[in-house]
């Protein structure tokens, strides 16, 4: 067993085969690698379904071992956040010993979403004035957050949501290179909890796993200490919680809420929606509620203050329990 790689990179699929559950991108993109002359590509989908993996399997395609370091530019949003960095840096890229016999260069943009519109419009000149020697590949979880004529400039692949089937199992290929001794009786509840707890991120359910093995969680498993250090409400305190909602009782919701150490709202707001069918509330309610909790959540991911919002929840909850 080994801890020194993040096994996220450890286990980074090398060839198309190695990704799985894309087989509708993956089957264009072998296609479109055979021809000489690819598109710019855009990859969009949620979090850890393959798409950087997808982006280093085909430069690597196109470029031998030697000319990653000259030929291959990985940047993220943060890079590109400014406008004189794009320019500088890209264009320096891009011009740099150019045509050098007829090798291709590529530019492997991560969170593209995350670009501003003006900065998106800088590149969108680069990448029309740019050799067709150059290929962009573009990485975001929001398409709809790229400028049309970048879109209109590249062949854009969708990426989906693993299934759970494919997690469990490249957690269990995973378990077994490493030789993990996980408690049998417990194999089935731990996956799926893994599962539960990467809300169909690979690279979160393969963290989790590793972090587990880290922090000697596996021996005598305890499926709570894994859901509490990936910052979860543990099944006890979710129990409580539960009585708290359906006896009204709006203080003893909210302090057991401020007890948890690292509380995350966000994975707070998934757990809440799981046990949502199992309190009693009309079903018309239900749905009210689902969309109160995807605007809180947009809220907190803006900034708004948690526990307000999530005290917010709390007695809207309340308030529709029927006696
Ligand atoms: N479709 C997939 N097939 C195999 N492994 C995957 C897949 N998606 C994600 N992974 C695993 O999760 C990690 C993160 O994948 P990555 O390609 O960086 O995802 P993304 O760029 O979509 O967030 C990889 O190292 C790999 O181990
Ligand atoms: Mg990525």
């Amino acid at each position: 067993m080994s801890l020194e790689i993040p096994w996220v990179e450890k286990y980074r699929p090398r060839t198309f085969s190695d990704i799985v559950s894309q087989s509708i991108a993956i089957n264009n993109l072998k296609k479109f690698v055979k021809s000489t002359n690819i598109p710019h590509l855009i990859f969009t989908g949620p979090a850890g379904t393959g798409k950087t993996s997808t982006a280093l399997i085909i430069a690597k395609h196109f470029l031998k071992d030697e000319e990653l370091d000259t030929n291959l530019l990985e940047l993220n949003a943060s890079d590109t956040v400014r406008i004189d960095f794009v320019r500088n840096i890209l264009k320096n890229f891009v011009n740099q010993n150019l045509v050098k016999n007829g090798s291709l260069k590529f530019v492997i943009l991560d969170e593209a979403d995350n670009i501003p519109g003006q900065v998106q419009q800088a590149l969108r000149r680069i990448i029309e004035k740019t050799s067709n020697n150059v290929k962009f590949i573009l990485l975001c979880n929001y398409i709809n957050r790229i400028i049309d004529p970048i879109i209109s400039r590249c062949a854009v692949f969708r990426f989906v949501s693993l299934l759970k089937e494919s997690i469990i199992e490249r957690l269990k290929y995973i378990s077994e290179e490493e030789n993990l001794k996980i408690p049998s009786e417990k194999k089935e509840e731990f996956f799926d909890q893994l599962y539960f707890i990467s809300g169909g991120d690979l690279r979160k359910a393969i963290n989790t796993l590793q972090m587990a093995v880290a922090l000697d969680l596996l021996e005598n498993l305890d499926i709570n200490e894994v859901f509490k250090i990936s910052g979860f409400l543990d099944v006890e305190t979710l129990k409580n919680l539960n009585e708290a909602i359906k006896n009204k009782d709006f203080i003893k919701s909210r302090e057991i809420i401020q007890s948890i150490e690292a509380f995350d709202s966000r994975n707070f707001i998934r757990q809440i929606s799981e046990i949502l069918p199992s309190l009693n509330i009309a079903p018309v309610n239900i749905i009210n509620l689902k969309t109160y909790i995807g605007d809180i959540d947009y809220r907190i991911s803006q900034g708004a203050d948690e526990l307000i919002q999530i005290s917010a929840l709390l007695a809207l909850l309340i308030e529709n329990i029927e006696s």
